[in-house]
């Protein structure tokens, strides 16, 4: 394999062999491959694309570029989710819990949140005392007790997409799909689980704004994980509006044990129902119909509720505060945010709602950055609402009220009010 040759060769649309594309990575996880001609290769594939073979080839390369989770002990009854990323997405709180509490073992890895969207850890992080990082012993051991198990990502899962991806951040190279396809998969595959559900997010606050690219970026997942030996599914849901009311690493939690408790907001409990249902169907080799009446019943009996508790006091975390939310802190500056004019809010620029809750302290701009666990948002309307001048629009809450003035701002222009009612989109626009 010459690098050149892959360059030439993909700039002119032909597929590589499988041999060639592992030795690539290989090659290039070893610093043998100059980033520049890493960097034209990716060029190449944005422009030319990948078939399906190659697709799962490169996807399972990168995979095993590092360590790799063995969650074997679990044969088929292990089950994963992943969401492409979005705000106020709080459901992996929620359907780990409810999926251990049917049975299965979700033994995970999540992200910190980067950006405008927040990340599973940081909002574990509310919990005092919840470990994140546990040795490959106890993570296993902590799933197979309880059910549930949800750590950092490992330092050596992966290093050929954390190289890639840093290449693509800077090389325009980023929002091309089977580059995304194949960094999203490499490290579910790496993580070991049998069956992976990912939750693909379209509209204003997601990457993809159209349902076209988001079902395509979903078939390739599902591909490449079904090529790997995986069952897969892929839900498309909605992301033009916030996810629940709540958002913020403490605010999200509380939202969760909220839904967990049958009290929390209509399209969290749907999507958190959908997610958990597609997990439960393909980890217990049950009908759809079988797995959503098993969900709905294990959530609404309060077993999932007791499941979290179990989950988080087992990880160290004080599990009280499930049962008592109060013990959270609350941020010590709030700022009521109310209509200046009248109508329909007609549309809802999301990454600025992120934006705006990053800005209180919620979020990192740079990867070192300090969050603020109190800080967020609280909604009090969402796209389709109708206000009159003068009612409440949401509360900005933040331990930094140097934060609120710029944040007002921010969540104000994000705001389309208009006389038009819009029309109502679906939360799940289909599952592939
Ligand atoms: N998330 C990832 O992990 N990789 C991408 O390329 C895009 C989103």
């Amino acid at each position: 394999m010459r690098m050149y040759d892959m360059i030439y060769a993909k700039r002119h649309g032909e597929a590589h062999s499988d041999e060639d594309i592992r030795e690539m990575i290989a090659q290039y996880v070893a610093g043998e491959i100059p980033d520049y001609q890493m960097s034209a290769w990716l060029m190449a594939v944005c422009f030319r694309g990948m078939d399906d073979r190659e697709l799962s080839t490169l996807t399972d390369a990168m995979a095993h570029s590092g360590d790799t989770v063995d969650l074997s002990l679990f044969g088929d009854h292990s089950v994963d989710k992943h969401s492409t990323g979005g705000v106020g997405d709080k459901t992996s709180m929620v359907v780990a819990p409810l999926v251990a509490a049917c049975g299965l073992y979700v033994a995970k890895m999540s992200g910190r949140g980067l950006g405008h969207t927040g990340g599973t850890v940081d909002k574990l992080t509310s919990f005092p005392g919840y470990s994140v990082t546990l040795s490959a012993e106890d993570f296993l051991c902590q799933a197979q007790n309880v059910g549930v198990a949800v750590i950092g990502q490992s330092g050596n899962l992966t290093p050929a997409d954390k190289m890639l991806y840093a290449l693509r951040d800077v090389t325009a190279t980023v929002d091309c799909i089977p580059l995304i396809a194949s960094s999203i998969m490499s490290k579910k595959l790496a993580a070991g689980a049998k069956s992976i559900v990912l939750d693909v997010k379209v509209g204003s606050g997601a990457f993809l704004q159209s349902i076209e690219e988001a079902t395509e970026l979903a078939q390739k997942m599902t591909a490449i994980g079904r090529r790997c030996g995986r069952q897969m599914a892929a839900v498309i849901s909605d992301m033009d509006v916030p996810l629940g009311y709540y958002i913020g690493n403490i605010l999200e939690v509380k939202e969760a044990i909220m839904t967990l408790k049958g009290e929390g907001p209509d399209d969290l409990r749907e999507l958190c129902l959908t997610l958990a249902s597609q997990m439960v169907s393909l980890g217990h080799g049950i009908s759809l119909e079988e797995a959503q009446k098993l969900t709905k019943e294990t959530l609404d009996s309060g077993k999932a509720l007791e499941k979290c508790c179990e989950w988080i006091a087992g990880q160290g975390g004080d599990a009280s505060f499930i049962l008592h939310p109060e013990k959270f802190p609350e941020a010590t500056c709030r700022l009521e945010l109310c209509a200046e004019e009248e109508g329909y809010i007609s549309q809802i620029d999301t990454t600025a709602i992120g934006r705006c809750a990053q800005i209180l302290g919620a979020g990192r701009v740079k990867k070192e950055d300090e969050i603020d666990l109190t800080a967020g948002i609280r909604m009090a309307k969402k796209t389709g609402d109708y206000v009159q001048k003068g009612d409440l629009l949401a509360i900005l809450e933040t331990s930094r009220g140097e934060t609120l003035k710029e944040a007002e701002r921010c969540y104000r222009e994000a705001l389309t009010i208009s006389a038009e009612k819009p029309e109502k989109r679906p939360l799940v626009f289909a599952v592939v």
